[in-house]
């Protein structure tokens, strides 16, 4: 393995998000060859002891999965309500170092990427690279989609006073007094689909994340999962 920097070293041993482990580093609970390592670009190799919180860390094997997630379950690991976090929908997931990349609500369904990549997680996450992502949505109300193009037409703003732009409206279809809409946008601000609604002067009663770049969940139903390879996800990524 040729060296790394730490926080990169980090995140290959299945400890989160590259930015999770550079917390790890500055909250100084890292050490290498028994120092305390608070510089964040510092290099180490295979033959290097690297050391959290007292005990020797190594890297792991990289996997990766892709899975629906079912409504109800949460992606992060932070619920004292005794919730289903879905990286317990894998067996040995969390014993992989699994974690998933970016979020989605308690009650949306979807596609999920799970990993122990930190480096890959960040890519895909990260605004930076603007990986869009597709959402099929049951809105309150009749929508066309010549209406919903018309009110994005120069972004929608949201209650926090932010602008989203290139909000792509790729169909919209009738459901009784309702509407199934099918969106794709480029970022991931929090409750972001149900947001726009609101600011649209609608509702969001359902939500189903249905893409991520031009990945899909191949058929998978809710709860299911699939262990694929790293190329299969980085081919299909899109902005
Ligand atoms: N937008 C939302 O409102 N919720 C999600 O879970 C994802 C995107």
């Amino acid at each position: 393995m040729e060296p790394v920097r730490l926080q990169r070293y980090l995140a290959r041993c299945g400890l989160g998000s590259r930015r999770a482990c550079e917390r790890m580093i500055t909250e100084g609970r890292v050490s290498v060859n028994g120092t305390v390592v608070w510089e964040q670009g510092a290099r180490v190799g295979e033959f290097d002891v690297v050391m959290v919180d007292g005990r020797a860390v190594a890297p792991e094997k990289l996997r990766y999965f892709i899975i629906n997630k079912p409504p109800g379950t949460i992606s992060v690991d932070q619920d004292l309500r005794g919730r289903r976090y879905i990286v317990d929908l894998i067996p040995g997931g969390r014993e992989m170092g699994l974690f998933p990349v970016g979020r989605l609500d308690l009650d949306t369904s979807g596609l999920m990427i799970l990993t122990n990549d930190g480096d890959l997680g960040n890519r895909i996450a990260h605004p930076r690279y603007g990986i869009s992502k597709e959402y099929v949505a049951l809105v309150k109300g009749r929508w066309s989609i010549g209406s919903l193009k018309e009110a994005s037409r120069d972004g929608v703003k949201l209650d926090d006073g932010s602008l989203v732009r290139d909000i792509v409206f790729l169909q919209a279809e009738p459901r009784g007094d309702r509407t199934v809409v099918t969106l794709r946008i480029h970022e991931g601000r929090k409750h972001v689909v149900k947001r726009i609604f609101l600011s649209l002067g609608s509702r969001v009663i359902e939500l189903h994340r249905s893409a991520i770049g031009e990945l899909g969940p191949g058929g998978l139903r809710e709860g299911e999962w699939r262990e694929v390879r790293k190329k299969d996800i980085l081919e299909r990524m899109k902005t």
